[in-house]
């Protein structure tokens, strides 16, 4: 088996909060430490044109949002971190996948089903203010997904609907093209509870209730003085039931720390002193990642590079799999057609494929598998991906003939009429590509 991989990406049109944090960042930051676990976190910059037309605005996200993941403690040394637009095989797989997307399928999502009975309700025409970028996003979204062949997907409950359109779009393009795509599952986090914002509802940007993760430590206390409670005065016990206050505090504090405080509310702390309780529990996790966040935001320079680094470690994944994917569909050098033609009988080999992944050791491996799962070659630890990659790039253009000069870095090596054949099929697949 190997690694699971585990996806998620984030929408760049807006400025982290702290519901986003502790909904999203803080658990998200702490599963990627776990080791065997291989994860893909990504700026969702193109899925941001949908929602904006600002470009200011979606480059100052997607610097807060880079700036916040990494002041979090994201280690890009040990995921995949990059932004969206810099990987352009998605903009490609997107528009392969469109082509086996069913038109019904995209009707019955949630987000365009919203926009077309508002306007319904309104007497609009039904596609008004609808741009086929809305329309389009599920399929853009399984582009992300499927790119990587990820397993695990952890979203919040609105996205799992589009978790499970990548798996059909996956399924009907692996029924006609066969086995390229892994289908994902989503990984809802149930446990965190919804933070409530200022006004006690949901903390949420369309609500405009949000407190903002990293404004400064004075702005941060202002904002906490002006959260909503009822009038009982100090001295009058208090329900923690329904109170923003309490349910904030409790996002942070250990469980000790929440009974205390508990306690302090049916022993009737005033409202005034419980704020000035939560501002200081807050600002105690906060203000280490503040620093560090402060001092990225001053050199975006810094963040850029971090961000390109994440991009070709991507592309060591992306660009040869989608010469796969297309390669499947038909979009294939002309000049190869005979010899494909010539290689019918040599069906053990079809669809052998290259996996890359990530050692607990934190060295790149790839291995080969075909059609079957069966293992054909399997490397030894390389310390980079790209040197991994090329490897694998060896491979794709001189086959067997490759072989010699990769042995030192073989763990596994299949029998010679199992592994030739399926090397060979590679090259023909290969020249086809460029
Ligand atoms: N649509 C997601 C959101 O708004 C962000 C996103 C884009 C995403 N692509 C993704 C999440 C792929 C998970 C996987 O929350």
């Amino acid at each position: 088996m190997s690694t699971q991989r585990v996806l998620t990406g984030i929408t760049t049109s807006g400025t982290p909060h702290l519901g986003n944090y502790v909904g999203a960042v803080r658990p998200t930051v702490r599963a990627s430490r776990l080791a065997e676990v291989e994860s893909f976190y990504f700026l969702a910059d193109y899925h941001a044109l949908i929602k904006t037309g600002d470009p200011a605005r979606v480059q100052r996200s997607t610097l807060e949002i880079a700036a916040t993941w990494l002041a979090c403690g994201l280690d890009p040394e040990k995921v995949t971190f990059y932004r969206q637009s810099d990987i352009p095989e998605i903009s490609e797989l997107m528009w392969i996948l469109t082509c086996v997307t069913g038109k019904g399928l995209l009707n019955r999502a949630h987000a365009y089903k919203a926009s077309v009975d508002k306007n319904q309700a309104s007497g609009d025409e039904p596609d008004s203010g609808v741009t086929a970028g809305l329309f389009m996003y599920p399929v853009l979204m399984a582009a992300d997904i499927l790119m990587f062949n990820a397993h695990s997907v952890p979203v919040g409950r609105d996205q799992v609907q589009h978790i499970e359109m990548a798996r059909d779009i996956a399924a009907s393009y692996n029924h006609l093209y066969g086995e390229h795509f892994t289908l994902p599952e989503a990984a809802i986090e149930d446990n965190v509870a919804l933070l409530p914002g200022l006004d006690g509802r949901k903390m949420s940007k369309s609500y405009d209730n949000t407190i903002p993760l990293f404004v400064p430590s004075e702005q941060l206390r202002k904002l906490i003085m002006g959260i909503v409670t009822d009038s009982k005065a100090p001295g009058e016990p208090k329900t923690t039931d329904g109170s923003a206050v309490f349910q904030l505090y409790q996002a942070f504090a250990s469980a000790d720390e929440t009974q205390a405080f508990a306690q302090q509310y049916e022993a009737g702390i005033a409202w005034g002193q419980a704020k000035e309780q939560l501002f200081e529990r807050l600002d105690a996790e906060i203000s280490p990642m503040r620093s560090v966040y402060e001092e990225l935001m001053r050199d975006p320079a810094q963040i850029e590079r971090t961000l390109k680094t994440g991009a070709e470690k991507a592309r060591s994944v992306a660009t040869p799999f989608t010469a796969r994917v297309r390669h499947a569909v038909g979009l294939r050098s002309l000049d190869t057609q005979t010899t494909a033609a010539s290689n019918k009988g040599s069906k053990p080999s079809a669809g052998a494929a290259f996996k890359q992944y990530r050692e607990k050791d934190g060295q790149f491996h790839f291995k080969l598998v075909d059609a079957k799962g069966q293992l054909l070659l399997q490397s030894l630890g390389y310390t980079s991906p790209k040197e991994a990659g090329q490897a694998i790039g060896l491979l794709q253009r001189m086959g067997a003939q490759a072989l010699p000069s990769l042995t030192v870095q073989l763990a596994f090596q299949a029998p010679d009429e199992q592994l030739i054949p399926a090397l060979k099929t590679l090259t023909e697949n290969q020249g086809q590509e460029k």
